[in-house]
């Protein structure tokens, strides 16, 4: 296991608590846009905590998943107990052709090693008539999240990281076509993320840092965060996601 699946495997609790569902208005317009039905096998690549392969199996589609991180399956199996969860990511999906009728990836492609050859990947495991349906965080301006992660970023020193072209309106399209993939659709996908109180923001934000980490950089996010903290005490940030959707040849 290499250091990135410890990192998630140590994460993947925090995540599922946090973040599992903040991507649902991407999932919606994947399901949609893909076609996904009862009976479609749908391989969530990245899987993470679950929570798409659980919605998958609600809607009667056929959920498998995988992911790099043993503890990120491990608590997809808790949430989704009747998806197929195999341990592997871009680079080495262990499925084979023929197997899944639509390869689904959310917030999970910029992970590969290789952005072409992971929808290439994709598209040849989907198969001719097959779905590849990407999803990413959209652009900073449209995030709140931005605006923490830009304020964490000036209290390292550091200028904020521009948004790479898959965030932009677009990029996802883009790297279909260039895949080879044909019918492309894209779009973006918007909503909202609510953290109930402080602490609940601090730990969602800073997920992954120690006690020492969360005290140290706790009014960074704070202060970054005031003007978006409703008079009970939660926060609700906006959410955006790029989608895109082509069909395999
Ligand atoms: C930001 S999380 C997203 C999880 C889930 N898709 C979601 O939307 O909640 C990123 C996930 O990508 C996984 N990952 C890391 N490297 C990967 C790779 N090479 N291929 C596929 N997934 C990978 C991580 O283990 C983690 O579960």
């Amino acid at each position: 296991m290499n250091g990135e699946g410890d990192h998630w495997s140590e994460a993947a609790d925090g995540w599922s608590r946090y973040w599992g569902s903040v991507a649902r208005p991407a999932w919606e317009a994947l399901v949609d846009a893909a076609g996904i039905a009862p009976g479609t096998r749908v391989l969530d690549v990245g899987c993470g905590s679950g929570e798409f392969l659980a919605l998958l199996a609600g809607r009667g589609a056929i959920p498998l998943g995988c992911d790099p991180a043993p503890g990120m399956l491990a608590a997809a199996a808790r949430r989704a107990p009747t998806a197929e969860l195999r341990a592997g990511g871009f680079g080495a999906l262990p499925w084979m052709p023929g197997e899944v009728d639509v390869v689904v990836a959310v917030n999970a492609l910029s992970f590969a090693p290789d952005l072409d050859d992971a929808v290439a990947e994709a598209a040849r495991l989907a198969g001719p008539g097959g779905r590849v349906a990407v999803a990413t965080w959209a652009e900073a301006a449209l995030n709140d999240a931005g605006r923490l992660d830009a304020a964490l970023a000036r209290d390292d020193g550091e200028e904020p990281s521009p948004d790479d072209e898959l965030r932009l309106p677009g990029g996802l399209g883009e790297l279909l076509r260039a895949s080879g993939l044909r019918e492309v659709r894209d779009g973006v996908a918007t909503g909202t993320w609510t953290a109930v109180d402080d602490d609940t923001l601090v730990a969602a934000i800073l997920l992954g840092e120690d006690a020492a980490g969360l005290a140290a950089r706790r009014d960074v996010v704070l202060d970054a965060a005031r003007p978006l903290r409703a008079h009970d005490g939660s926060t609700t940030l906006r959410t955006a996601f790029r989608w895109a959707v082509g069909t395999a040849t």
